[in-house]
């Protein structure tokens, strides 16, 4: 029934998040996708690739700082996606979307700033009935839905979730724009945590985490997101975190301090070092896990939720499908980060059935 079929723009449709959000967009039957980037041989390539989808794909040359070319293509969609290099990008397309009334997700990372102007636009959406979904995909994305979910049937009192992605980083194209968004969200890493009831900020509160499948722990630091940030300000639970694992100790200690001095004088020489020092020192084979460690309020007890997947990009970009199908599905109004928006029981369920490994152990 062509009232069923939903259009979806998706920006940054050639990068490595965005061509499998369009590759899961369209193995939905209900859905069209407008595929946008600047660079035309890129698209006419995700388009030979994605090519069994027919005539449910278009592409689109388009630059999202031209606001001609956005307007257009916002205009024709129920629902646009970012997934371009800059978390600024986020306001560019949220303030667009709020415009022509449609629905909006975003995969950029956790940014306090970006957060700060999206949520200008909560009262906009709440009158026209739209949504600003940002930190879509597994971190941010991920992390406060795990929590949400296990919250369901067990009343817990602390929660703490851990990261550890590898990467191919010597097989992955990445554009020196990702790269520079990269080393700017290293540097302002916030080592906050909420621990009874009160944020506690360091570096010293980093905590072993030792994966499923992993010989040894791992020693992870904290990383704060606007989901646990939210989360804890609920007072859903008393005490909450993410941590993240590091690259390789010569990344961690050597390549990344060097990068951050670098990047007030040059931030794309500091890109360019970051991208080097990865690919040379940190390229393993891909891997995606992340484990939330929780104990049961009033026994001592512990649940774990583990959550995994061989590819850090298609972990990324299975929520986010899911997420959209939720947003056009069962829409709430109003600017929400993912991990807060999802109904976690199906969210997870639909993960599953894409083939990523969800696991909770009483
Ligand atoms: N939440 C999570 O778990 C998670 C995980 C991974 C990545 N991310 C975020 O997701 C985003 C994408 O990451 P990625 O690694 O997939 O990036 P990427 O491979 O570098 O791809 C960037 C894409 O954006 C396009 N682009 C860049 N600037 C544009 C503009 N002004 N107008 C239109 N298109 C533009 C690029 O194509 P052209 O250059 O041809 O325009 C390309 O298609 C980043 O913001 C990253 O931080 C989030």
């Amino acid at each position: 029934m062509t009232s069923q079929i939903k259009k979806i723009a998706v920006f940054g449709a050639t990068g490595q998040t965005g061509r499998l959000i369009c590759r899961q967009l369209l193995e939905n039957q209900n859905y069209e996708v407008i595929a946008c980037a600047r660079t035309t041989q890129k698209l006419e390539k995700l388009k030979a690739y994605l090519d069994e989808s027919g005539d449910r794909l278009t592409i689109r040359t388009a630059d999202l700082n031209r606001s001609d070319d956005l307007d257009k293509i916002i205009k024709e969609v129920d629902l646009v996606v970012g997934s371009t290099s800059q978390w600024q990008d986020s306001l560019t397309l949220a303030s667009s979307a709020v415009k022509a009334s449609t629905h909006y997700c975003g995969t950029y990372l956790s940014n306090p700033e970006k957060w700060k102007q999206l949520r200008e636009l909560n009262s906009t959406c709440l009158s026209q009935g739209t949504m600003i979904v940002d930190d879509c995909g597994t971190h941010p994305g991920l992390p406060a839905a795990m929590i949400r979910r296990v919250m369901l049937h067990t009343p817990i009192h602390s929660a703490w979730v851990g990261g550890k992605f590898d990467l191919e980083w010597d097989r992955l194209e990445l554009s020196i724009e990702t790269a520079t968004d990269f080393m700017a969200e290293i540097q302002s890493t916030d080592p906050s945590l909420f621990v009874k009831g009160q944020w506690k900020r360091g570096y010293s509160y980093a905590r072993q985490f030792k994966f499923q499948d992993s010989q040894k722990s791992n020693n992870c630091i904290p990383m704060l997101m606007e989901e646990i940030r939210e989360l804890a300000q609920s007072g859903a639970v008393p005490s909450t975190g993410f941590f993240i694992a590091g690259f390789s100790p010569f990344v961690d200690y050597v390549i990344i301090p060097v990068s951050m001095l670098l990047t007030k004088m040059n931030p794309r020489a500091s890109g360019k070092l970051l991208i080097w020092g990865l690919q040379r020192f940190a390229s393993r084979p891909k891997c995606a896990k992340l484990q939330l460690e929780a104990e049961v309020e009033g026994s001592g007890k512990t649940v774990r939720m583990m959550v995994s997947h061989d590819d850090p990009y298609f972990i990324t970009a299975a929520p986010v499908v899911e997420t959209i199908r939720q947003v056009l599905s069962a829409p709430k109004p109003g600017v929400w980060t993912q991990g807060m928006f999802v109904e976690p029981e199906i969210f997870f369920d639909k993960l599953k059935q894409k083939g990523i490994d969800v696991d909770i152990q009483m």
